[in-house]
């Protein structure tokens, strides 16, 4: 697949057959890739959990929150939750900030995942204290991102920001997921 096309099927997919299992070895490629990318001051502070075994993937869904947007939906319910999670950590031992190392990660694991088949969404609305009792993650990590990834189930549709301006997702009413975008003209400003 060309990079465009990557990217564009690279959307956040909230929905996905849970059942279907995604094994460790696909999760330590998909991190092998984010560490081969950029890293300031090449410090490489990030460290990761892998997830997809349906316990430990229980104690890690309560802690996150799906789509500010769409008020009417909890997130995925049972049978349509994600199969494993990448959480994305920074280690303070090796740096005090991690600055945009873990969208950069993020991203590398998403476009990894997105050739395979597989879809995901990054999830940074945590509640980063019980996740950390919940997996038992020592002190020195700063819970960065989770990662949510599955076989989506869910058809999301990019479109043009109208004239009100409004950049808020929506479903309609056959539950297809719309995301405006703003142009090319209005992101360039010179
Ligand atoms: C840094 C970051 C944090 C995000 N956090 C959340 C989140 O907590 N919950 C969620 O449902 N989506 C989250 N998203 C997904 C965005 O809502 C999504 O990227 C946006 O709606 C655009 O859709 P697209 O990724 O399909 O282009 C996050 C995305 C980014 C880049």
């Amino acid at each position: 697949m060309m990079i465009k096309d990557l990217v564009l099927k690279n959307r956040s997919y909230r929905r996905f057959q849970q059942r279907a299992t995604i094994n460790q070895e696909t999760l330590r490629e998909l991190v092998d890739l984010a560490r081969l990318s950029a890293s300031a001051g090449n410090k490489q502070p990030l460290k990761y959990i892998l997830s997809g075994e349906p316990p430990k993937n229980a104690l890690i869904f309560p802690c996150l929150r799906w789509a500010a947007y769409l008020k009417d939906w909890p997130g995925p319910a049972e049978g349509e939750r994600p199969a494993a999670y990448i959480v994305i950590l920074g280690d303070k031992n090796l740096s005090d900030s991690f600055g945009s190392d873990q969208g950069i990660a993020a991203q590398s694991i998403l476009l990894g995942a997105t050739e395979k088949g597989l879809g995901g969404c990054i999830i940074a609305s945590i509640q980063k204290e019980k996740l950390h009792e919940a997996l038992a993650i020592p002190a020195n990590y700063e819970i960065l991102l989770v990662i949510a990834l599955g076989q989506p189930t869910e058809t999301v549709v990019i479109e043009s920001v109208g004239a009100d301006g409004d950049i808020k997702y929506w479903r309609d009413a056959e539950d297809k997921h719309h995301v405006p975008k703003r142009s090319l003209a209005e992101i360039i400003i010179s």
